[in-house]
């Protein structure tokens, strides 16, 4: 098949590869001269494992192109998607202007019939708001359907090439067929393809996110009563989880929720719940829940210096909002970050890809170590953040010789209390008693 696809970030060039890998003629669009210039180079804009290597086969092999212009980027394609960003914004609905932007334009340069597919993730009623905005501009006949995308950043071509299942909501069962010929690479083994309504399809990924977010909230909140009480968030996670009905998967208790997906769908739920008279009363606590957990580590960093924080040196290890991806948007380390500054702390901070991102909004107010234990040097304390895998297994005696203070805050619960506590660290984590060496 022939395919556009508007907007080349996260979503738009994952998908557009992975669509392209399958035998496809891809072209991903996008405003930003930079970016495509980037990736005509050979160069990823963005870190997504295994992203790099497929990019370079498909645009060697003449299936996979980059362009800022739109008319010329959709004029063979048969499908088009819209894969642009849908931020938040300032009364916390999700931002429509750049998928209407797209709308309007597609309807004054569509020269044929198309299938237009919504793959960003919008409100209920896009669906049809732009249909509408295309049928004002344009007389061919074009399907709009709604295809959420539910891939993860850090496992993003798996998510795309092996989904749980993929979502299509559509006003003609013709629209599904096309669509169901174009995933059926990625469904062979028996996944499933749901076809409903662009509204029921809108919807399920707003409440995809919304469960989600609110697994982090309740083991969150549990986690801080655990603390509070004596008992240890791991011991109950591990009693709860062989429930099948609880399981263990996105149980984790951390310093709170961060990215460019669950903060903003979470408040675009309560905003189209007001728009439409409903409650949510649900969202709004995971939403408040998570905006406090974030200051977690913060409080403490506080307890454990009291007032001494002035001119103390910190150390951060993890800065993107999850590991295996360099995207800070709404991280909970910047939120740490800033809270040391204002405090006057020295910040050295290390993260294995997201420093570049960091370094654009925080320039020099920060200390960026190439490696983990360089961050450590001279710092009165170590924070951790975001839990890559390099930071599971650290050389704790190396560890010990670098820090000023043998104290490690750890906002993801990497370490076994003990094993710290035997290097003579005091070790702060989530849900569990601070560990002190005896
Ligand atoms: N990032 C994720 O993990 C993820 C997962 C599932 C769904 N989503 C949803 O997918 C959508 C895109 O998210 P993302 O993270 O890829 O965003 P992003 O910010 O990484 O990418 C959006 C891209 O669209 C481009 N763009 C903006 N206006 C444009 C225009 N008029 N024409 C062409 N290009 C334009 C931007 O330059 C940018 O490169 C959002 O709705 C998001 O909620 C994201």
């Amino acid at each position: 098949m022939k395919i556009a696809v508007i907007g080349t970030g996260y979503v738009g060039l994952v998908t557009g590869t992975c669509f392209a890998e399958s035998g496809n003629e891809v072209v991903c669009i996008d405003k930003d001269a930079r970016k495509i210039g980037l990736l005509e180079d050979g160069k990823i804009p963005i870190y997504e494992p295994g992203l790099q290597e497929l990019v370079h086969r498909n645009h060697r092999d003449g299936r996979l192109f980059f362009t800022t212009d739109l008319v010329k980027g959709i004029g063979a394609a048969q499908l088009v998607f819209i894969a642009v960003g849908t931020p938040q914004s300032g009364d916390g609905s999700a931002d429509l202007s750049t998928v209407f932007a797209v709308a309007d334009a597609l309807g004054e340069h569509i020269n044929g019939p198309k299938v237009v597919v919504i793959k960003s993730t919008v409100p209920v009623g896009t669906n049809r708001a732009v249909a509408d905005r295309i049928a004002a501009r344009c007389k061919h006949a074009v399907d709009v359907t709604s295809n959420p995308e539910f891939l993860k950043e850090g496992a993003a071509i798996e998510d795309c090439t092996k989904p749980d299942r993929v979502v299509v909501g559509v006003r003609r069962p013709e629209v599904a067929t096309v669509l169901h010929e174009l995933y059926a690479p990625f469904l062979r083994t028996e996944r499933p393809f749901l076809v409903m309504s662009p509204e029921s399809a809108e919807m399920t990924k707003y409440v995809a996110n919304a469960m989600l977010a609110t697994k982090i909230s309740f083991i969150n909140e549990m986690a801080n009563l655990c603390e509070r009480v004596g008992a240890d968030i791991n011991d109950v996670r591990r009693g709860i989880g062989h429930d099948v009905r609880i399981g263990f998967q996105f149980l984790f208790p951390g310093s709170g929720y961060g990215g460019s997906c669950f903060p903003k769908d979470v408040r675009a739920v309560v905003s189209m719940a007001k728009q439409v008279g409903g409650e949510t009363a649900i969202m709004e606590a995971v939403d408040r829940v998570n905006e406090n957990q974030k200051s977690v580590l913060a409080r403490k960093i506080r307890g454990h210096y009291g007032d001494h924080l002035r001119d103390k040196t910190l150390a951060v290890w993890g800065l993107a909002f999850k590991p295996r991806t360099d995207d800070v948007r709404e991280a909970p380390a910047l939120v740490l970050v800033d809270f040391l500054l204002a405090q006057g702390c020295r910040v050295r901070v290390h993260d294995p890809e997201a420093m570049a991102n960091v370094r654009a909004q925080y320039g020099d107010r920060l200390v960026y170590c190439d490696r983990p234990y360089g961050a450590l040097e001279g710092a009165d304390g170590l924070a951790i953040v975001t839990e890559w895998q390099e930071f599971r297994n650290p050389d704790f005696e190396v560890m010990r010789r670098l820090l000023k203070e043998r104290v490690i805050f750890d906002g993801r619960n990497l370490y076994e209390p003990r094993i710290p506590v035997g290097f003579g660290f005091t070790y702060h984590s989530i849900g569990r008693k601070t560990g002190v060496p005896g």
